[in-house]
């Protein structure tokens, strides 16, 4: 009886000694390093909604800390992200940087997140050398690699007959690193690219390459593009009247998030990724309901990735009892972990990618349908990671 009693008395302690141990730490200094303005900010604004989603379904704290936002534009600028990265962490304190969008951008933070040991989620931005070269214990990515869409859609051009492919993109690493995906996957099934074409990010005169397709008449042409950029060239190509003769598919980033402006010019497109706006599953349905009544707005994959961008960093964070200076324990709990997101279940690999279904989605009127699997459970190779 006696022991009973000092054992209960005992786990008690514990519990209270921990509430106080939670309730002592200060609030957690979130920066937030997105595009809020040019031809991304869609995509920055989404990422943002859906991280803020997730706290506020937490209660507005993680493991126990207040959140507190500082918010940096980083305007898909290349050449300004050390800067930008360095004021957040050395003038600001930031314990944690959520960003970016842009594959270049997202380089030079992570070279220093990487120098620094700044716990860094990336939640889109999906160069290779992120999760290859660059990787480290404190970078995460809760989206894809650039070549793992690309690489699902070749195989299903592949797969469809195709015999000959153009591509068309933005010559920086996401637009290069997703059509080689493209190539990889068509090649491999027996196709191949002819020609692939570019222009400077983020450009949108494409008059020129869209000459250069109808004189050589490819089978199909895969095009990487996105936000502003991708909505103004699926509407240039349906006006150049190609898409009745030559189809054209991309990773889906071609098509989300953009279809309000992109309208009739976008019906029928076939494009893969690891989201979809019919999943019709419980969790899907509710995170829709629930973004669409906070923010007026449907969510999309931005908003998906910005939301497990913020699970992540909970599983950490509840791991370590919101001590974000514990690196080794917050990355096992990471890795260790299942990602029940809205997209469906994924697991983060030993280099910090999602390992995730890639979809194949048909647009039809303001939807991404799912209409089946294009690649299952797909890693991305980490190639030059030493972790
Ligand atoms: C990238 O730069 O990595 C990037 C940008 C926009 C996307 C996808 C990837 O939609």
């Amino acid at each position: 009886m006696k022991l009973i009693k000092f054992c209960t008395m005992a786990v008690a302690f514990t519990m209270s000694a921990q509430v106080i141990h939670a309730q002592s730490l200060p609030p957690l200094k979130v920066g937030m390093m997105l595009p809020y303005s040019g031809t991304y900010a869609a995509l920055g604004n989404a990422i943002d909604n859906g991280f803020q989603l997730y706290v506020k379904e937490l209660g507005g704290k993680i493991a126990g800390r207040e959140i507190t936002y500082v918010r940096v534009d980083d305007e898909s600028e290349p050449s300004k992200a050390t800067d930008n990265i360095n004021k957040l962490i050395k003038r600001d304190n930031v314990d944690v940087v959520i960003g970016t969008v842009h594959s270049g951008v997202a380089m030079a933070m992570a070279k220093v997140a990487k120098d620094t040991g700044t716990m860094l989620i990336i939640p889109n931005a999906g160069a290779n050398a992120i999760t290859g070269p660059l990787c480290a214990k404190n970078i995460f990515r809760s989206s894809f690699t650039n070549g793992q869409p690309g690489y699902a859609m070749g195989e299903v051009a592949a797969k469809k007959g195709y015999k000959t492919a153009m591509t068309i993109t933005w010559n920086y690493a996401a637009g290069e690193e997703s059509v080689k995906g493209f190539q990889e996957g068509f090649e491999k099934g027996g196709g191949k690219v002819t020609k692939m074409l570019n222009l400077p990010f983020p450009g949108v005169e494409f008059q020129a390459l869209l000459t250069e397709v109808a004189a050589a008449k490819p089978d199909i042409v895969y095009s990487f593009f996105a936000g502003g950029g991708a909505v103004k060239f699926v509407k240039d190509y349906a006006s150049a009247g190609l898409n009745k003769s030559i189809p054209l598919v991309g990773p889906g980033f071609l098509t989300d998030g953009t279809l309000e402006g992109q309208g009739e010019a976008a019906q029928g497109m076939l494009t893969s990724l690891h989201y979809g706006d019919n999943l019709n599953t419980k969790r899907d349905n509710e995170f829709r309901l629930a973004y669409a009544k906070q923010f007026k707005l449907q969510p999309d994959v931005y908003a998906v990735q910005g939301y497990d961008a913020a699970q992540m960093l909970t599983i950490g964070l509840v791991a370590t009892k919101g001590d974000i200076s514990k690196k080794d324990e917050f990355a096992k709990a990471v890795v260790a972990a299942k990602i029940d997101s809205p997209r469906g279940p994924f697991t983060i690999s030993k280099a910090h990618n999602p390992i995730q279904d890639f979809y194949l989605r048909q647009v039809v009127g303001k939807e991404n349908k799912v209409i089946g699997i294009a690649s299952k459970s797909l890693a991305d190779s980490a190639r030059g990671c030493n972790m």
